[in-house]
Parts: structure tokens; C-alpha cells; sequence
């Protein structure tokens, strides 16, 4: 549907700028980043390209997994208005790729030894048929859990290991009159939490046959049956008040000490960091109880449009500082996430950014990266929207028993591929 809306338009945009003019010094940047820790990160990114004379026009919509975002960037490029670069997640950056409106940094690329210093686990989602059409901004991981320290001391908790383990350190933050888990009820937060519920379930093989390879039994197996259960088990410990919550909300709730833990992707700890919060000292970062050792991943990338030749030059300027080992450190030190490069030293960040860093080199070594459904990385668009819908009607108790939830999940897949 994505091509057919876009192949028009296209060619359209491409005859209507055929002249020479001078190359205009201006990025306009489509992106979902607009709590205070992203926005703080993003000013490492317009800082850079300041330095080098690039005004900065923001097109920021907000919403965490960046559905709202995406259904703008549709209309903006459906109206042959295509941004100098929008954020994206990985299967998104493929249908825009095969719908024949990405631009081509592969001489960039090329020039700057991309294919050496990028895992192969983006570049699978930043090249289409051979070409580079996206930089990759940073690597997140999901499967951590940000916990209160003054909260925990408070209510003598240790690190949970095991999901029994978290369950019963949620009773202890309970029975201390205090908010035991920060939730936002939206449907990417509740979908992105199930993501590691399913990995602490049914361990790194299952999270990858169900939700990188969709199999069937998998998705119908008692072992997914047993997380929709165990989802149905943490949701017990959210306050009433979490529908339709922002993620950043959420985070502020355990940074403020109303509540003992969330459980999010790194970009959480970007809001820690923006509130000057230190690891070890006012917070703690965990895996996901049972997840040690596996990492499900996504990553922001730029997608780059082709955009006329006037234009050009402004995302040649964007990728190389996007990919320059000095913004992959400085940016992701304040967003949370880990560099998109393998060479990139840890020395900058806090320890929750060191463990990130040694935590992606081993899963990606020990063949146990995976990519998360909820964050785009999974599966396609269509496949990843019918899962957060399943997960998110389960929690608000639309879809009321675990067998249900595990029927409708396959057939909205199912419906989707
Ligand atoms: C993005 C992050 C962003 C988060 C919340 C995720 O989809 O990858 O960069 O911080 O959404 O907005």
C-alpha cells in the first residue's frame, strides 16, 4: 500500500527540482524525541551541525515507537515533501526503501568506512539492495528494568534474577505504601514491557522463533500463554491512574521516588541523566529479570529521502556528523542508548552505558541480539501494529483470559504478514 501511495509522488518530486541552486544550509528533521532527555540529546546533534552552518528546521511529533510520527512522515511524503531525514525503526526504513523514495549514501559511506565500523545487525535495516539509505543514530536496548536506590534501600530489595525474584520485590514496594511499578498505559510501553516478559519467559530461542521469525507454534505455544500470564502478573502493580501515561512520566515517577521501578528501553535512562541522576547512587539499571545475557535491540536511524540535488549536500553533513565517533559518544552518553559503531570507546559513559556497550558485544557475539518486535525490529510495520494492539487490549482487560490473548495474537499476526 506504502508503494503504491509513493511511486507517484516520487517521480513527481524528482522532475519538479531539477535545477542547480546553490545547496540550501538547512536540515529539517522529522523525530519523535521530545522529552527533556531527548531533547537534550538532540542538542548534541544541532550543536554539531551549527559548527559546520546548518540551520536546523525541527519537525517534531511526539509519542514513544513513533506511530504518530510515522503517520505524519506518510502524508509529508505522500505530498512529494519529503524531510532532509526523518527517525525511523528498522523495518520502517525497508518499506520506505522498497517503495523507491530513499536517497543513496553510499558514497558517504564508502568514504567513511561504514560497513566496517556498523554491526551487521543495523545494517541489515540501513542498506536496501545494496545501497545505503539510512545513518544509524545509536543502538537501545529494551529488556532493563530503572529502579528508585533510596526506594530500594528503603524496602531492603536486592537485584531480581529470576521473574519470581521481581514479582516478590514488587510485594516488598507494595507493602511499603509505594508505587511498586511505573507504567504508561499506551500501547508501545505496555508491548515494549512484553517484549522482555516473553525473552524472561521462554528464554532467548523462543523470543526469537516467536517474534523475529513468527513461527506459529511458538506464538500459540503454553510457553506464550505463560507470558500473557505473567504480563496479567505485573500489571497488578501499576497504580490506577497509568492509562494513555507518557513514557517520560513514568520514568519521572521512579526518578521522583513515587515509584520503585519501570520497566523500559534505555532511553529512559536518558531522562535520569537529564534530571542528573547518577547510577548506583539515585538509580539502578538491571536486565530484565532472566534476560541476562540477551539484548533485544533497536536503533534509531535517519532515514534519508531523495531529496533534490539542492539538498543533498545537507544529508551528506547530517550522516558524516550522525556517524563521526565524537557524536556517537557525546550523543548517546545523553540519550541512553549505545554507539552504532563497534569503535567507539566506553570511556564517556556512566556505568549503565558501560554495561549497555559490553552487553550488545557479547549478545551480538553470542548470537543471542535479538530484534524487538514492539520497537519496529521484529517484524514489519503491519505485524508489529497487530501485536501492540493484542498486548495492549489484554492489559486494559479488552481480551480477558491469557488463552484469548494468545489466540488473537496469532490471528492478528496471522492477518497481518
Ligand atoms: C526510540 C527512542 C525514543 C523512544 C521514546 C523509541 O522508539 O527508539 O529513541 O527515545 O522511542 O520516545
Amino acid at each position: 500500500m506504502l508503494r503504491k501511495l509513493l511511486i507517484g509522488t516520487a517521480l513527481a518530486t524528482s522532475f519538479a527540482f531539477s535545477a542547480h541552486a546553490a545547496d540550501v544550509k538547512e536540515v529539517q528533521m522529522l523525530h519523535w524525541w521530545t522529552s527533556g532527555g531527548e531533547a537534550a540529546a538532540l542538542n548534541v546533534l544541532k550543536g554539531d551541525l551549527a559548527k559546520e552552518g546548518y540551520a536546523w528546521k525541527d519537525v517534531p511529533v511526539a509519542g514513544g515507537g513513533g506511530d504518530a510520527a510515522m503517520t505524519a512522515l506518510k502524508a509529508m511524503v505522500a505530498a512529494g515533501n519529503y524531510p532532509t531525514a526523518s527517525q525511523m525503526l528498522g523495518y520502517t526504513v525497508l518499506d520506505y526503501a522498497a517503495a523507491g523514495v530513499m536517497g543513496d549514501l553510499t558514497e558517504t559511506a564508502k568514504k567513511e568506512g561504514w560497513d566496517k565500523s556498523v554491526p551487521a545487525a543495523l545494517q541489515k535495516f540501513s542498506v536496501y539492495d545494496g545501497k545505503w539509505v539510512a545513518a544509524p543514530v545509536n543502538v537501545h536496548s529494551v529488556n532493563w528494568l530503572w529502579i528508585n536506590k533510596a526506594v530500594m534501600d528503603k524496602i531492603g530489595g536486592t537485584e531480581p534474577k529470576t521473574f519470581d525474584d521481581f514479582v516478590a520485590l514488587l510485594d516488598k514496594a507494595k507493602a511499603a505504601g509505594v508505587i511498586p511499578l511505573a507504567l504508561g498505559g499506551q500501547n508501545w510501553q505496555e508491548a515494549t514491557m512484553f517484549d522482555s516478559v516473553v525473552l524472561s519467559t521462554g528464554g532467548p530461542e523462543f523470543y526469537k522463533k516467536a517474534f523475529n521469525d513468527l513461527d506459529d507454534a511458538s506464538l500459540k505455544s503454553d510457553t506464550m500463554k505463560k507470558s500473557f500470564d505473567n504480563l496479567a502478573k505485573l500489571v497488578t502493580y501499576v497504580d490506577p491512574n497509568f492509562s494513555g501515561r507518557d513514557w517520560n512520566l513514568a520514568t519521572a515517577m521512579v526518578i521522583k521516588g513515587d515509584a520503585l521501578v519501570q520497566v523500559m528501553g534505555d532511553w529512559a535512562k536518558g531522562e535520569f541523566h537529564a534530571a542528573k541522576k547518577t547510577p548506583g547512587t539515585d538509580f539502578l539499571c538491571y536486565r530484565f529479570p532472566g534476560t541476562d545475557g540477551s539484548v533485544i535491540y533497536n536503533s534509531d536511524m535517519f532515514g534519508m529521502f531523495n531529496v533534490p540535488d539542492d539538498r543533498k549536500a545537507a544529508q551528506v553533513a547530517l550522516a558524516t556528523a550522525t556517524l563521526s565517533k565524537s557524536f556517537q559518544s557525546a550523543f548517546n552518553v545523553v540519550k541512553g542508548s549505545v554507539p552504532a559503531r563497534t569503535d567507539v570507546p566506553d570511556t564517556d559513559f556512566d556505568a549503565c552505558g558501560k554495561k549497555g556497550i559490553a552487553d550488545l558485544k557479547k549478545a551480538n557475539e553470542g548470537g543471542t541480539l535479538f530484534g524487538s518486535l514492539a520497537q519496529g525490529y521484529g517484524a514489519p510495520p503491519a505485524v508489529a501494529n497487530a501485536y501492540k494492539d493484542v498486548v495492549s487490549k489484554f492489559v486494559h482487560g479488552q481480551i480477558k483470559t491469557s488463552d484469548e490473548a494468545v489466540t488473537e495474537l496469532v490471528k492478528a499476526i496471522d492477518d497481518a504478514k
